[in-house]
């Protein structure tokens, strides 16, 4: 008699939020041996990176732009709905340089990575504001995100050194090296016990 095939749960199912280049994105697209699916990818903005890795996957892509909107609630509610469409079991904020309102965060859990060790610099230049504080080690944090400025629960946390003659360029690379490995090892860890749902 043939072995019954061992399977685990299914795959956890991503949205994924991007501003930029979509590295991290790209990351957890390569993670061909964790337990997520990516099943569409959205922006604040066009033509960024992260829509065309998406694109070049041949995933679902979607952009909700604050100014199109008359009132930030409409935009909230609006990206719930674009989100809520592909039924995801978790959002990843991936450098999505927005804050969530309450449409998404009571519909949906999401998490947040940031290019900092929070508490410490919080917001939208967390590697400038470390370098210019004079920090010898930062690193990145992946969060719970809550109503507040990277402020939720922290999950896990990856140090860096700033070396001599780092500029905000070379210190956010080296970070996001440690923050691509981190996201991934967070959504496998998620992927696999899924107490938080
Ligand atoms: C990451 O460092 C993220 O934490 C920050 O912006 C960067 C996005 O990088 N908010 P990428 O778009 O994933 O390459």
């Amino acid at each position: 008699m043939a072995a019954a095939a061992v399977t685990g749960p299914d795959p956890l199912r991503l949205v994924v939020l991007v501003s930029g280049s979509g590295t991290n994105l790209q990351a957890v697209l390569d993670a061909a041996d964790a337990p997520v699916r990516v099943v569409a990818v959205g922006a604040d903005r066009d033509g960024t990176g992260g829509l065309e890795r998406a694109a070049a996957r041949g995933l679902p892509t979607f952009v909700c732009r604050v100014p199109d909107f008359a009132v930030r609630a409409a935009w909230d509610e609006a990206l719930a709905r674009l989100v809520l469409d592909h039924a995801p079991d978790l959002v990843v904020s991936a450098g999505f340089m927005r804050i969530l309102g309450p449409a998404v965060l009571d519909a949906v859990r999401v998490v947040n990575t940031h290019p900092a060790l929070l508490p410490s610099f919080p917001g939208a230049h967390a590697v400038r504001d470390a370098l210019a504080h004079g920090v010898r080690v930062t690193g990145c944090t992946c969060h719970w995100v809550d109503a507040g400025v990277d402020t939720g629960p922290i999950i896990d946390q990856r140090a860096v050194r700033v070396e001599p003659g780092d500029t905000e360029d070379t210190l956010h690379e080296r970070i996001k090296v440690a923050e691509r490995e981190m996201l991934v090892d967070v959504l496998t860890a998620l992927a696999e016990d899924r107490s938080w749902r």
